[in-house]
């Protein structure tokens, strides 16, 4: 090694001692004609003081130096106490640039204020920065002890195929031509959801892997198009096993990343609740506040007059605070119809307050009011209940976890005018819903009104929410397959298309596949939390932007030819099939 210790782990047990750092000039100065070098790594910062002033020639800051010297203790009026290497300095003997460094476009500290864009684009500086530092250790520190635990729990950790078959997660996926095979593609796997499921037809009982997955979709703070899942999958287990299992690891992971101690076991709440008193099927539960039907206390108001007559409701978010119309009017940004009165001391007050009955008895607060049917009002309300507790900080406790389950199998595509699943195809459905499963198989059929069957058909799914956010998603699978073509077919698949697509696994599902189900959880999404930070991308070394690129190194960009020519082939069919496929259309 170059060095004897780090910046960061020099102590007052040192002083005396000889040692040589390396790291990089965070800031030099000099006062009274003495130097001093603020030197840093990934273990901590340093002081260093120059008194011979032979020993610097030129230094600048982020230039990689090595220093050979004494610690000593500080003079009394520069220790101190809150830095851990606040008590001491090193009395520099020897100092070699090992690098210089150009101007850097930022100095990688916490406090700069810079855009994203330019972060991204110098991400080897950016990543400099401490918080950067913290939030990469404690994404290693994550995986660690998910490895540790599922190992020590019988898991195996096996690895899964990039280059695969299409699988459906609902998202596009990114394909990859293949020279050998032209007018031919891989996709990358949007999640290894077959592979596990094959995993444990051939007898692995317990599989994880700490996964890429690959989804070509519109991205978000909370999306990347390459992001990384636990992914789990267990044999001859039922709802509760999966739940109790993920419980403990995400038990495990905050106790010992941040030493916080979740509730357990964790709420858990229906679909169904979730929006009825939530308006979300990702509810922060770190607030209390919930949506209440007000219904019977509104009167004489045209439009939510007329909502009642025709069987609609009128629902409250009843806020605990003062909002002002200003700040009322930027809500109205998120959701634009929505009404609200207030009651203070024994006073009502605001847009509503003429048509309110026996509003002594409500609680004091900021009611926003939206009246209309079905489940549309409630979540409208969860959107402004979701921004308006963050916000405000109506925050109860730190980190809220809970399971929301009883999904409805299958949703209704209102663009696309067809059934789709809510989680995947591969979801198994509560043994006493299945007569319900044959009532909409019928229904289709016979080409009748099947909508409110539905929601009676609840799957075997579960999502883990963390302080409003799906970390997580799994299921009971199907093992049986002629269940699983029933399914199929259900969401509009001919059965050439299921041949085509997942005639493979249809078969394997004949040889002795165990009945089992499993999860994923998102891992840059959990690491999000534990650091505090709002974008995956915080969490991510080297994420892509919005647009899907990497800014530094300029990805996705232009090719070679040769390699291009490679692929000629493949162009050649590409061409012809969307040209049949026009004139088709
Ligand atoms: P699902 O598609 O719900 O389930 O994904 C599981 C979890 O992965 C995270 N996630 C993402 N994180 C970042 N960027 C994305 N683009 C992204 N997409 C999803 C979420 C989500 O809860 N095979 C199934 C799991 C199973 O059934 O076992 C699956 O992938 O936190």
């Amino acid at each position: 090694m170059l060095r004897t210790h780090t910046c960061g782990e020099i102590k007052k047990e040192d002083i005396g001692k000889t040692v040589v750092v390396c790291g990089w000039v965070r800031r030099f100065r000099e006062i009274g004609g003495i130097n001093f070098i603020d030197l840093r790594d990934r273990y901590g910062r340093v002081q260093i003081v120059v008194e011979d002033k032979n020993l610097i020639k030129e230094i600048g800051l982020e230039y990689v130096i090595k220093v050979k010297g004494i610690v000593r203790t500080r003079p009394e009026k520069d220790i101190n106490p809150n830095h851990p290497t606040g008590e001491i300095e090193i009395l520099a003997s020897e100092i070699e640039i090992l690098n210089t460094s150009k101007p850097l476009p930022f100095l990688p500290e916490d406090d700069i204020n810079i855009n994203e864009e330019t972060r991204l684009k110098y991400r080897f500086i950016d990543l400099r920065r401490q918080k950067m530092q913290r939030n990469l250790i404690i994404r290693h520190e994550t995986a660690q002890i998910v490895r540790n635990f599922l190992s020590e729990n019988g898991f195996l950790e096996i690895e899964t195929p990039f280059l695969t078959k299409s699988t459906p997660e609902g998202a596009r996926d990114f394909i990859i031509p293949s020279r050998l095979n032209p007018g031919k593609f891989y996709a990358l796997p949007q999640s290894p959801q077959l592979y596990k499921q094959i995993l444990m037809v051939s007898g692995f009982d317990k599989y994880f892997q700490i996964v890429r997955c690959f989804r070509d979709e519109d991205l978000r703070a909370d999306r990347q198009p390459e992001f990384t899942q636990v992914d789990i999958e267990m044999s001859f287990v039922d709802v509760n096993d999966v739940l109790n299992i993920t419980e403990e690891l995400i038990k495990r992971i905050f106790l010992k990343t941040l030493d916080y101690e979740l509730e357990k076991p964790f709420l858990r709440i229906s679909y169904r609740d979730a929006i009825l008193k939530y308006g979300s099927d990702k509810p922060d539960l770190r607030s209390s506040i919930t949506i209440v039907d007000i219904t019977d206390k509104i009167f004489a108001h045209n439009l939510l007059e007329e909502i009642k007559q025709k069987g609609g409701k009128i629902l409250a978010l009843p806020i605990n605070i003062d909002i002002s119309r200003k700040e009322m009017d930027q809500l109205r940004n998120i959701v634009k119809d929505f009404m609200y009165f207030k009651k203070f001391s024994n006073e009502i007050s605001g847009q509503l307050s003429k048509y309110v009955v026996n509003w002594e008895e409500l609680t004091d607060g900021t009611y926003i009011v939206i009246g209309g049917y079905n489940l549309e009002p409630y979540k409208k309300l969860g959107i402004l209940r979701n921004e308006i507790i963050k916000k405000y900080k109506l925050f109860e406790k730190k980190f809220s976890a809970l399971w929301v389950v009883d999904f409805p199998i299958f949703e209704y595509n209102e663009e696309e005018k067809r059934i789709e699943p809510s989680h995947h195809i591969f979801t198994s459905i509560y043994e006493e819903d299945m007569k319900h499963l044959e009532e909409l198989e019928k229904a289709i059929i016979e080409q009748k009104d099947y909508l409110h069957i539905l929601d009676k058909i609840r799957a075997k799914q579960y999502d883990l929410v963390i302080n409003g956010n799906e970390v997580g998603s799994g299921s009971i699978r199907i093992h049986n397959r002629h269940l699983q073509e029933r399914l199929m077919r259900i969401i509009g698949l001919s059965d050439e298309d299921i041949n085509r697509k997942f005639g493979f696994f249809l078969n394997i599902l004949e040889y002795g596949a165990p009945p089992h189900g499993g999860i994923a959880l998102g891992f840059d999404r959990i690491v999000a939390i534990l650091t505090g930070n709002e974008s995956i991308r915080d969490v991510i070394a080297f994420p892509k932007t919005a647009m899907g690129q990497a800014l530094f190194e300029e990805a996705p960009s232009k090719v070679d030819t040769n390699l291009l020519r490679e692929h000629e082939e493949t162009f050649k069919i590409v061409l012809e099939i969307l040209s049949n496929y026009k004139t088709i259309s």
